[in-house]
């Protein structure tokens, strides 16, 4: 059958997994080896070579050792890639090492200025500003994309929604701005259930795979959706600097892509009662949530994305409110993190964006929610006494 023509809810499921039945089994093995035996010299030679050059592992060849290939790690790639639409998937040990290696790519290719569009995540916002990996960032708008792009020009990167204000891009205006530069789409609040951007143009998806995907706060993964020409570029980067995902992390994020679809549509549900209510409180100054009416002026939900996600972010005016309320919560947890079952509140600006610079930093009075699983009217009870308090 043509996986093609099945619903996103489908492909999440069996996605990876056309080989199981066949190897005898329900669910995929787990492979721990973290070396593999070699046939002879020669053939592990030419393996070594073929794996470290960035090529797929071809039917009987020797994996050599875990840095350069793992089974696991390559079924939950292809599972990924079959969602995001890509031709491959590459994956890693966190979100930040998939980004450090797409970045360490164009340091390598003679690439090395970058033009990003904020808000980022605090995280990719420092790496970039840092230029810690041999990069040159030029911060801009989306409207100054197309001035921004130097000769020297390896990548355009955004994140739509962004964290934490959960602002929205266009990405066919993105793409289209960027020219013949590729284009790096964080669509780790979105996930493929909500928005497909190599379906827009863009060349590479990358995600925080510890957050909606893998989805139960137990997995620190990351990934890159892309061409097999970008995936033969990072992977020999990813086996270099050692940064590849653990096969028991693989199976975990593979197993959590089986009910992806179920939970971000809950939770986005969820999310959107609770951003009303939110936005009719008196104690709270502004709900950044897209599904919020006037929030999305652009009619990008609906169009470029299929729901506006379960990430809000609400302004209370100071520091000293939305420190009292993210600790006076008793059933959402004060964590850093989105995308799992439960609720999790925190404080941007102190935490996920402590790193970023004065001037792009989020207001000291905003809080982010990621919204669980949870009934949204116990989440606004927790949210109501915490207000209250
Ligand atoms: C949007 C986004 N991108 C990337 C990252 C980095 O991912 P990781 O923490 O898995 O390294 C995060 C982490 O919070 C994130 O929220």
């Amino acid at each position: 059958m043509n996986s093609e023509s099945f619903s996103v809810e489908t492909r999440a499921v069996h996605a990876g997994r056309a080989d199981l039945t066949a190897l005898g089994v329900h669910v995929p093995p787990i492979d721990l080896s973290s070396t593999y035996p070699l046939p002879d010299v020669e053939a592990g030679g030419a393996a070594y070579d073929h794996l470290s050059g960035g090529y797929d592992r071809e039917e009987g060849q020797t994996a050599v050792y875990q840095r350069l290939w793992s089974p696991g790690v390559a079924r939950f790639e292809e599972a990924l890639a079959e969602l995001e639409g890509g031709e491959a998937g590459v994956a890693f040990a966190s979100g930040m090492a998939a980004l450090s290696a797409v970045l360490l790519a164009c340091v390598g290719a003679g690439t090395p200025h970058v033009v990003a569009v904020r808000p980022l995540y605090g995280g990719s916002d420092h790496i970039l500003a840092t230029g810690l990996l041999g990069t040159r960032v030029t911060w801009t708008t989306a409207d100054g994309i197309a001035s921004a792009v130097e000769p020297d020009t390896g990548l355009v990167v955004v994140e739509t929604p962004a964290n934490p204000t959960l602002d929205l891009l266009d990405l066919r205006e993105v793409v289209a701005a960027a020219g013949s530069v590729p284009v790096l789409v964080d669509n780790t609040f979105a996930t493929p259930v909500l928005q497909r951007p190599l379906e827009h143009g863009a060349t590479l998806v990358l995600h925080s795979v510890t957050k909606f995907l893998a989805g139960h706060g137990d997995v620190l993964a990351g990934a890159v959706v892309t061409d097999a020409g970008w995936a033969r570029r990072i992977r020999p980067v990813r086996a270099i600097t050692g940064a590849i995902l653990h096969p028991l992390s693989a199976y975990l994020a593979h197993r959590g892509l089986q009910t992806l679809a179920v939970r971000v549509r809950a939770q986005q549900d969820s999310a959107q009662v609770v951003a009303r209510w939110l936005s009719e409180h008196d104690a709270v100054e502004q709900v950044f949530y897209p599904g919020l009416e006037g929030a999305d002026p652009r009619g990008l939900v609906g169009t470029q994305m299929a729901g506006p996600g379960a990430v809000l972010s609400f302004d209370l005016g100071s520091y000293e409110r939305a420190a009292a309320v993210a600790t006076g919560c008793r059933l959402i947890t004060h964590a850093v993190s989105l995308g799992g079952v439960d609720t999790l509140v925190q404080h941007p600006a102190a935490l996920t964006h402590r790193v970023v610079a004065d001037e792009a930093k989020p207001g000291q009075g905003i809080l982010r929610l990621s919204v669980g699983l949870e009934s949204p009217q116990d989440l606004i009870a927790d949210l109501g006494q915490a207000l209250r308090a």
